[in-house]
């Protein structure tokens, strides 16, 4: 990964939802009303208007994204996006991980966010492993922003340390 690319990629261990960003995205589910991990997290601190425009968005297919503002958290912006369900990898989830980034990026690009925090998509309960989901998504991340000077910068937010060490690891050896 060039210098210039890997100097706008941060981590950082915490909750997504505290983050004062552009934009924060979503691992949502494909009916966007909802759920637990970091989507629950996210319609709590965002409060009830968040659902209510969620419910204008007629859900969202897995690999794809849709941006709503965030209301009471301290971002202008929800990106939602639906990660694949992993199933041994031989289903196709890699290009729709990849996808979920470069959807995500672009609509963060499209309205001209400048810093855009992930959290680690499809690595809790849909049962991404941690280190390959790293290597795809920082990938596909990557040469996004080889491409496109929005967002200027990309987070991590890792909610806990193995996903924290598996990003560190990953970008790395990506930047080796
Ligand atoms: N901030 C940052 N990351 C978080 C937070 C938070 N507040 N809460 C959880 N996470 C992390 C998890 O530890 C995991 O590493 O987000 C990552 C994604 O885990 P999930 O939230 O379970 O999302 P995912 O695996 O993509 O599954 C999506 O879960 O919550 C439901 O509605 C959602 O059906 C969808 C499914």
């Amino acid at each position: 990964m060039d210098e210039r690319i890997a100097s706008r990629i941060k981590l950082v261990r915490g909750d997504i939802t505290t983050l004062n960003v552009d934009a924060i995205v979503n691992a949502a589910n494909t009916s966007l009303l909802g759920g637990g991990g970091v989507d629950g997290a996210i319609h709590r601190a965002a409060g009830p208007e968040l659902l209510a425009e969620c419910r204008t968005l007629g859900g969202c297919a897995t690999g794809s994204a849709k941006i709503t503002r965030g209301y009471r958290l301290p971002t202008d912006h929800v990106i939602h996006t639906v990660g694949p369900v992993y199933s041994g990898g031989g289903r196709g989830e890699a290009d729709l991980l990849a996808s979920c980034y470069r959807e995500s990026l672009r609509l963060a690009a499209e309205h001209q966010c400048k810093t855009v925090a992930f959290p680690a998509i499809s690595c809790g309960v849909y049962g991404y492993p941690l280190a390959e989901a790293a290597r795809v998504s920082l990938e596909a991340t990557a040469e996004f922003l080889a491409e496109s000077e929005l967002p200027r910068e990309v987070t991590w937010c890792l909610f806990d340390q193995p996903a924290y060490d598996a990003y560190q690891e990953a970008l790395a050896a990506a930047a080796d």
